[in-house]
Parts: C-alpha cells; structure tokens; sequence
C-alpha cells in the first residue's frame, strides 16, 4: 500500500525531472547551475554492520562511539535549522547522571525537553532569547554537573542577523575568537568533575576550504584546562538536509558530527 507521502515524493521527483528535461531542451545543454538542489527521488537505505561492542558494567550499553540510531525521539523541533538527537543527549545524562544541567544554546529546546522528562534541573537558554553564552556577564552564580552546547557550525547555518551570534562571523579568526569565549565560559560554569559535551561537525566551503572544527573544539577545551574524558561519539547524520540535495562538484561527504565529552579536575 503506497503512502501519500510516497506519491508526494514520486510527483516531487516527477516535476524535478520534467524541469530538468524542459530547461535541457531550451538551452541544448544540459542543466547548468551554481547551487545544489534537491533530489526528489527516494533512496533505499544502505545497511552497514557495526563492529561488536564489547560486554561492561556501563549503565547505557547501546552508547558507544558510533551513534547510529536514526529516531533522534520526540524533543525540541525538527523543523529547527541544526535540530540534534534528544536519544543522544539523554543517552549521556543516563550515562553520566548529571544532578544538574546548563544548556546555553538550546534552539529548539531539545536539551529541555530531555531533562524535564528526566526531571533534571536545567537552565535553558539562548541568543534567541537575549543570552549571549560568550558574555561570561550572563552566567549565573551556580555551579553545573554538565553542560551541553550544539553551537553554530560557524556559518554553515544562519541563526540570526544579529552580530552577537557565533553563525555571523564574517572570519574563521572572529568565530574562533568567539567560540573560545563560548568554551572559557562553560567551562566556568562547571564544578569540580562537571562534564562539557559539545556537538560539533567540521564546515566546509569554497572561500574557507575544509575547516577542522571538531580539532579547534578539543584545541580550546585543552587551553581552558579540561581533559576528554571518554571516546568520541561519531553521530550518524540521519536527516541531514544536505543529504536530500544534488551537487556539481566532487567531494567526499560527511556523514556524521561528533560529540566530545570533556571533563573538568575534581
Ligand atoms: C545548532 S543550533 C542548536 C540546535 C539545538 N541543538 C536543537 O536541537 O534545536 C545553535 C544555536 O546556537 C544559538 N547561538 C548562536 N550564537 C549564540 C550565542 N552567542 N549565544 C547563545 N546562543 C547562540 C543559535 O541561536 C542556535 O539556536
């Protein structure tokens, strides 16, 4: 039995094609264009084996460094641009047990979601809401047992227009500049054994090339004196919008962010 949403998909494809076909005739060349678009034909799923985790006393066995799981679970929005899994976040609270949590950028409000339904003590902020997280003026006065961001990729994804904003900075140095002060601050705000996670994917461009963000974020949690903690946990981009469009050019695509859990000196 065909979904309606299968026939909207078939149809979307339909018409892709036939503008494709319309313009190819009219030009004799065939379709030549500067930015991706979307691809409306549906693709079946590609199974991959997943190595063999090994048995321990660990409270969350599926948390390994491969998050797979394609249900990101009812949290936050998924129509919000850069939505992560809430299943993630509440794999690491059911690992890490945090008594409380800061969540400076919250979006959508998936990291909120999560721990009210964990009944976590939470404080859930973001620009949108006036809280610039690289002002350390902002920061209340208690001490966290975790803090989670999911900061801009810097520019791969546009917030706001407003300059406060990490996804706004016209340079690679001005986004660095900023994140060190997003990292300095979290890192402050965590007491003694408190966790950081951040959730962080590599950006690339044709003005910046290929920038290495999740090696800036370890570079500047070490600066700010946090050690990782544990493994990296290679979150499987499932949904990503980008994998839905056609490009011209050649690359190897990135499949995945990462989370890095770091953690501060007793
Ligand atoms: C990747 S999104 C977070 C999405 C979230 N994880 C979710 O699932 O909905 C990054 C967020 O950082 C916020 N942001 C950017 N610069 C900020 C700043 N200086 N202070 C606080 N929030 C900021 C943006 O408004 C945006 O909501």
């Amino acid at each position: 039995m065909i979904s309606t949403k299968q026939i909207l998909d078939i149809q979307r494809g339909a018409v892709v094609a036939t503008i494709r076909r319309i313009h190819t005739q009219s030009t004799g060349n065939a379709v030549r264009r500067k930015w991706p678009v979307r691809s409306g034909r549906r693709e079946t799923p590609v199974y991959a084996k997943l190595p063999r985790a090994p048995k321990n006393a660990s409270p969350v066995p599926d948390l390994t460094s491969l998050y797979h799981k394609s249900d990101p679970g009812n949290y936050g929005s998924r129509r919000y641009p850069g939505n992560c899994s809430g299943n993630l976040i509440k794999d690491l609270f059911r690992y890490f047990r945090p008594r409380n949590v800061l969540d400076p950028m919250t979006g959508s409000g998936t990291c909120r979601d999560v721990c009210r339904e964990l009944r976590i003590p939470h404080f859930s902020v973001d620009l949108k809401c006036g809280f610039d997280a690289c002002d350390p003026a902002n920061y209340p006065a208690e001490k966290f047992d975790f803090v989670w961001i999911h900061p801009p990729y810097w520019r791969q994804k546009v917030y706001s227009q407003d300059p406060r904003d990490l996804s706004t900075t016209p340079t690679l140095d001005a986004f660095l500049k900023r994140y060190e002060l997003l990292v300095r601050n979290c890192a402050l705000a965590l007491g003694p054994g408190g966790r950081l996670a951040v959730l962080m994917g590599d950006y690339s461009d044709r003005d910046a090339g290929y920038v290495p963000l999740t090696w800036h974020t370890k570079r500047l949690a070490f600066e700010v004196g946090l050690r990782q903690c544990c493994t990296d946990i290679v979150r499987f981009s499932h949904g990503a919008s980008s994998s839905r469009k056609v490009y011209r050019s050649s690359f190897i695509p990135g499949l995945h962010d990462t989370c890095m859990i770091f953690a501060k000196n007793e």
